[in-house]
């Protein structure tokens, strides 16, 4: 069998708008205006190819609602605003529109606007965009686990037969396959609750660019260096 080393599922996660902007004399929103550009650019390029199928962006953490009230508040409205512009880009590259994270914490309004696009969007067989929303890896695996639980109670379930396929698909991320390359821009080399559980094989790839410049041709950096690894899953290369 023939086997092609790239990646069908990405994640990343998007660092440095706000040094993008700094270094520019713009206030730190500018950078995640310009931020929106990046993914604009990465999905519609990756929603005419056939290798990479799904792309989890990290748009906004549990963490992030510590950020000044003007900010979370404009990152709100940038949601929002994205959903309904892109929702055309969508529809014309046929790309699903899903989320992972807690929405119900969300403003009514973006809220709604987010079920519309989903729904919009849900038969567009192309290429899957996620948006990881008021999400926080922790939390997915607590929720999961709270919904294991409550069937074992009601004895829909044996403990017993709770195993990693079955826990899997009480994940938000259920139906979607593990992310095989997980990015992160900017310059840091941390997870940041992402993803903790899909990411476990994920190989990791870092770069200095800040978001707002980041591209497809960084992106296909990303792919080829992902392609020369080999990825073993704790085996060993070669069993001669
Ligand atoms: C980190 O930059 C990025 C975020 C807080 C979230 C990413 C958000 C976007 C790309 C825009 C919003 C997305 C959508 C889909 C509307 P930072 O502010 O932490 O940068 P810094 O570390 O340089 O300050």
């Amino acid at each position: 069998m023939t086997h092609k080393n790239v990646p069908r599922h990405i994640a990343i996660i998007m660092d440095g708008n706000g040094r993008w902007a700094r270094a520019r004399g713009l206030p730190r929103v500018e950078g995640h205006r310009r931020g929106v550009e990046s993914i604009r650019n990465l999905v519609t390029a990756l929603s005419k190819q056939e290798d990479v199928k799904y792309l989890t962006l990290y748009a906004f953490s549990r963490e992030n609602w510590k950020r000044p009230a003007k900010e979370v508040g404009f990152l709100m409205r940038l949601l929002r605003y994205f959903c309904r512009r892109e929702l055309k880009m969508m529809m014309k590259n046929s790309v699903r529109f899903t989320t992972i994270g807690a929405l119900s914490s969300l403003p009514k309004v973006v809220r709604e606007e987010v079920r519309k696009t989903r729904q919009a969007t849900q038969d567009n067989d192309g290429f899957t965009m996620c948006l990881a929303i008021n999400y926080g890896g922790r939390d997915e695996i607590v929720r999961a686990a709270r919904r294991v639980a409550r069937r074992a109670a009601s004895g829909d379930i044996q403990a017993r037969s709770i195993n990693e396929r079955l826990f899997a698909r009480h994940l938000q991320t259920a139906g979607m396959p593990d992310p095989d390359l997980l990015i992160r821009t900017a310059g840091e080399m941390r997870l940041s609750n992402f993803l903790l559980w899909e990411a476990s094989y994920a190989e990791l790839w870092f770069t200095n660019v800040l978001w707002p410049d980041f591209r497809m041709e960084h992106l296909n950096k990303a792919i080829r260096a992902y392609s020369s690894r080999t990825r073993k899953y704790g085996a060993v290369e070669d069993t001669r």
